[in-house]
């Protein structure tokens, strides 16, 4: 598990029209990734960012990017997004048939293998790929939109994830995705919830990013103290 937290912005509030400049003010408020949302109009009822967009953008920062692919299929996409400047690669455990054929796949690429589940399928999803993957996400709303609520009843599953990690030995992050926002990361942070997926409440904070990005990561680093960690 990550030892110190990492926050990453997804960039669908951001201005479409100009994603270079929203990457380029990402990195200087402090992030440590980016996370682009694809979404493929299937898998989820919405449709974003082809490889094509992100390889525009890759040039004009250097933080790492992460590919969320909401997508079903994703096998025939895997290496256009490693192309395009992906480190990361986040595939769904319910987007294909062969899982484990797929997280092989995105390391023989060259890229960072994350499974990802959608709020109603089981931890247990996960148990035979954790030798495959250097992170879990935990999806904390149903995929397809930013700026929906929180769903609080995630947190067991996320601890339930962090005692597999745990029993495995191995170094696996567990990452959250969807109503993060300074009021709500307590809770998954106290859970095992080291890297942190926030949207609208970066867009939104009154503060603006940089002070966005500090609230959550000091509201996590406090709740995870509480909590022993
Ligand atoms: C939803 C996406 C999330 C979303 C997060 O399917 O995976 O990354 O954009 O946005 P907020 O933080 O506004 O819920």
């Amino acid at each position: 598990m990550a030892a110190t937290l990492e926050i990453v912005p997804s960039v669908l509030p951001a201005d479409f029209s100009r994603l270079g400049e929203e990457a380029m003010a990402l990195e200087k408020a402090g992030v440590d990734r980016i996370q682009w949302d694809v979404m493929d109009g299937n898998f989820v009822p919405n449709l974003t960012f082809g490889p094509d967009v992100i390889a525009a953008v890759r040039p004009h920062v250097s933080v790492p990017f992460e590919a969320h692919l909401m997508v079903n299929n994703p096998d025939e996409l895997l290496g256009r997004y490693v192309e395009a400047g992906c480190e990361w690669l986040l595939v769904h455990a319910e987007s294909t048939m062969h899982l484990h054929r797929t997280l092989s796949r995105v390391t023989e690429l060259g890229a960072r293998a994350a499974v990802a589940l959608n709020p109603s399928t089981p931890a247990e999803a996960v148990r035979h790929v954790l030798d495959l993957v250097d992170m879990v996400l935990v999806m904390t709303v149903n995929p397809g939109f930013g700026g929906q609520a929180y769903i609080a009843s995630m947190e067991p599953k996320v601890a339930e994830i962090a005692a597999m990690v745990a029993a495995s030995g191995r170094d696996i992050d567990i990452q959250v995705d969807g109503g993060i926002s300074p009021s709500t990361v307590a809770g998954a942070a106290a859970a095992g919830a080291r890297v942190l997926v926030a949207g609208s409440a970066l867009y939104k904070h009154e503060g603006g990013l940089e002070a966005a990005v500090t609230e959550i990561r000091t509201n996590a680093e406090k709740a995870i103290a509480q909590a022993g960690g």
